[in-house]
Order: structure tokens, then sequence, then C-alpha cells
């Protein structure tokens, strides 16, 4: 018999592409044949984001395209995985009668039962959230590469005021240990070299005894010739025994992603983010004693309901005060069934627009600074693949995740770690001149120049 093929696109966060890797998996084990090509496709399935309303309006976008494809092939199904699952259900299926199949984050277990329902004609629907699904079993469809996500946790119990995740993505639970490290080893063995532990609150981790730092200790020692990368860690839950285990092992990259939001303690409050700023700043100053070079990413909210020019103003001083490599900066989106979207959305589009700008041409600027101290210093580069622009350059990542351009060589090979020179800088970019493979031990490296 001929197999059944299925495409899938994916929205939103890294947790998302994970977790489309699981239903690749699931999919492929009841027989499914995995297509990138929509047009071939017997099953079309998004995997969405709700995060913010510009997120879903891309895909109605989508979605509305995907109707000519089912005019020419009205077999072909449907759906709708992930966020948008639960809270637009009856939007997608009953009123605007655009998709034949919609199956939230914890049912993908069922998902070849829900396909087989709609392609009998009728219209396949899981969307409950589970308190202990994590997919512990199910081996994700990767294809072969250098970087790979592990998600060790599902779920959010933190409930800020701004946000959809516990509603899309249920309650807070982890992964068994084991489990998570005999999928490193089989990373391993595939010779992946980056691999990223991935949660909505990684350091709320708990297994038995073993917390976050545990598992990011055993998660290490299992391969020294790969880098572990890990987000999201939330300010208040930071512990120092984690910043003791990034220290110690070199290839636990030096770099935390540390969402702040606003640089107001009273729009924290409002954001339940449960943290003051002088908590945050302390937080950084230790990471920074304990481990030394540590770099930070953070997120930020532009326009919270009641923000004040003096509250934006105090988030422009977070930003100069901490120096992050990089942020990714949102204005505020009201979100149905949160606690904000009941407060007055209140500062006027344009200030948001406004204010966003601020903040990301600050962040542009401090990233251009910290690029130009690097020049003249060594880096530990991976190198991933030939430069988007051009194959007569090589692209990699430093430690601390900034992108590094280096002169393609017959010395060098994708995979290899090597040591570069700085030479040039962008706010995006680093440009640098090779120095010399190096020579990884899977027990015994030095990641860090
Ligand atoms: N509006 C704008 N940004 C949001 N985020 C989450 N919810 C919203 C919202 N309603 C941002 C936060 C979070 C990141 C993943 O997305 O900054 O850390
Ligand atoms: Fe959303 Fe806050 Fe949970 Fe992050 S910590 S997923 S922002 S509720």
């Amino acid at each position: 018999m001929q197999k059944n093929k299925v495409y899938i696109e994916t929205y939103g966060c890294q947790m998302n592409f994970a977790d489309t890797e699981i239903v690749m998996g699931v999919l492929q084990n009841q027989g499914y044949e995995i297509t990138n090509q929509a047009e071939e496709a017997d099953v079309v399935l998004l995997n969405t984001c709700s995060i913010r309303d510009n997120a879903e309006q891309r895909i109605y976008g989508r979605l509305g395209n995907l109707k000519t494809l089912k005019y020419g092939k009205p077999a072909i199904v449907i759906g709708i995985l992930g966020c948008m699952a639960e809270r637009l259900r009856k939007d997608l299926i009953e009123d605007k009668k655009m998709v034949d199949l919609i199956v939230g984050p914890d049912e993908y277990r069922r998902l070849p039962e829900y396909i087989d329902t709609a392609f009998s004609g009728e219209k396949g629907i899981g969307v409950r959230l589970s308190r202990t699904e994590t997919y512990d079993d199910i081996i994700p469809y990767r294809e072969d590469g250098l970087q790979a996500w592990i998600s060790v946790m599902r779920g959010c119990d933190k409930f800020c005021t701004f946000c959809v995740v516990p509603f899309t993505r249920g309650r807070e639970r982890s992964r068994n240990l084991n489990s998570i490290v005999d999928e490193m080893r089989q990373l391993s063995n595939r010779g992946f070299k980056e691999v990223t532990l991935l949660g909505q609150n990684v350091n709320s981790y708990l297994d038995d005894e073993n917390d976050f730092a545990d598992l990011l200790a055993a998660c290490a020692s299992v391969d020294r010739s790969i880098r572990i990368r890990f987000t999201t860690s939330h300010p208040q839950d930071l512990s120092d025994k984690l910043l003791y285990t990034i220290s110690e092992h070199q290839n636990i990259c030096n770099y935390i992603h540390l969402p702040v939001q606003s640089g107001s303690n009273r729009i924290l409050e409002l954001m339940n983010r449960t943290y003051t700023i002088e908590h945050y700043l302390n937080l950084i100053e230790r990471a920074r004693k304990i481990i030394p070079g540590v770099s930070f990413s953070t997120d930020i909210i532009a326009g919270f309901p009641s923000e004040s020019l003096e509250d934006h103003l105090m988030t422009i001083d977070i930003i100069r005060k901490v120096r992050y490599d990089g942020a990714y900066m949102f204005k505020y989106s009201p979100r149905e069934g949160t606690k904000a979207y009941k407060m007055d959305d209140d500062v006027a589009e344009e200030t948001k627009a406004k204010r966003l700008q601020e903040i990301i041409d600050l962040q542009r600027q401090i990233s251009f600074e910290i690029n130009q101290e690097q020049i003249g210093t060594e880096e530990i580069v991976l190198i991933e693949g030939f430069s988007r622009k051009s194959d007569q350059f090589y692209s990699g990542r430093t430690d601390s995740n900034k992108i590094v351009i280096v002169p393609a060589s017959e010395s060098i090979k994708i995979g290899d770690y090597i040591k570069v020179k700085i030479n040039k800088a962008s706010s995006a970019t680093l440009f640098a001149s090779f120095e010399g493979i190096i020579d990884v031990q899977k027990d015994a490296l030095p990641l860090t120049a």
C-alpha cells in the first residue's frame, strides 16, 4: 500500500519546533511518509503559535492560501496543531470551516486516530491538556545535522498576566532525567554537536531529587564535544547551583537567556513576574562573578497596560545597565483569557511603536559596541555551514551564540570547532580569520578560548 504523505509547517518558539519533531516521530511510527512539499501531501499540518496576535494573523493568512490546495485536491486533510488549537477550535472548525483537524499540544500521541477520523469525513478534534504527558518514550524524527533540541519539560505555572502559554500548553511537568540522557547519547552517536534543552521555564525542572542543574550536568557529561545550551530561564528561579554548574562544565555555553520584560517594578508587579529589578540586577551580578565572561539575552515588552513614560525610561535604563548581547523585543499584544486582557490596553498604538523602536535602536547600538570590543580577541567557533551570502565563507557560532564568518578553506570541515581571531564586527555578525582546528575529544575539550 502506498504511504500517506504528511507535510508540517511550524510557527513560533523552539518548543514548537521540538514538538513538530515529536509529531513526525509519532506519524512515522504509524507508517506516514514525511514530505517537504505541501502540494504532494495527503495531510497538511500547521503547528501554530498564539503568543501574540500577529502570530495568529499569519496563520490565518496561510490557511487562506491552503484553501486553494484543497479545491484542487478535496481529499486532503488540513489540520491545526499547537497553541491555537484549544483557543480557536470553535472559530476554526465551526464558524469558519477552515480546517478538518485540530489537535492540541498534549494529544499528539493520538494524532493518527484523529487523522483517520478526518479522512473518514468527520472533524478530528483533540484539544485536552494533560498533567502528565511528556512524550518521554517518543523518539523525535530528526534529520542528520549539527544542532538539535530536546524538550525537557512542558507547560508553565508562572501565569505572567500577559501570557497565554499556561492556558495553551497547560501545567508544568518534567521529563524523566534518564530518558533525556538517553536522547543525548543517541544525538552523540549520530554526530550532533550542539543541543539546546528546552522548556518554558527550565529552572523549575524537577525529576525526583534532580533539579535543572543536575540535568544540565548529566547532559554535559555525555559527550564533551557537544555544546549545551538551554532556554528559557525565569529570573525568580535561577539558582547559584545552576550558575556554578555552568561555570564548571566547559561545554555548557556561557550564555543565559533571562527575560526581564520591563525595567519598572510597578509594571513587573502588574505582569506578575514575581521579582524586582533589584533582584534581577543582583542575579546578573552574581552570574558575572561566578561565570566570568557570561553573556545575556532577554525579552522585553513595550507598552504593557498603564506603562508611563517613566516606566518606559526604566526599561531603557535596565538595557543600559545590563548591556545584553541580544534581545527579543515586542509590542504588548492583549490575549484573550489572560489577566492582563481585563486591564485597559491604554498605551496608544503609536506610543507602543515609538517605545519599541527606541528599545530596538538602543539594543542594536549596544550589540554593536559589544561586538566591536571583541575585535582582536580569540574565540572558539563551531562551523555550521557556508555563509548565507557566499560559499567562499563559512558561518559558525561562538559559545555566546554570536554568528562568525570566516573564509572557507580546505583545512576546515563543517562540524569542526576552530579557533579564530575577530577582525571586524557589525551589530549582528563577527568576521574573523582562521587560527587553527581544535582537536576535540569526547571527554576533554576547551570550548571557550
Ligand atoms: N504581548 C507581547 N509579548 C508577549 N510575550 C508573551 N506574551 C506576550 C504578549 N501578550 C513575549 C514575552 C515572552 C516572549 C516569549 O514573548 O516577552 O518572554
Ligand atoms: Fe508565559 Fe511567563 Fe510562563 Fe514565560 S514564564 S511561558 S512569559 S507565563
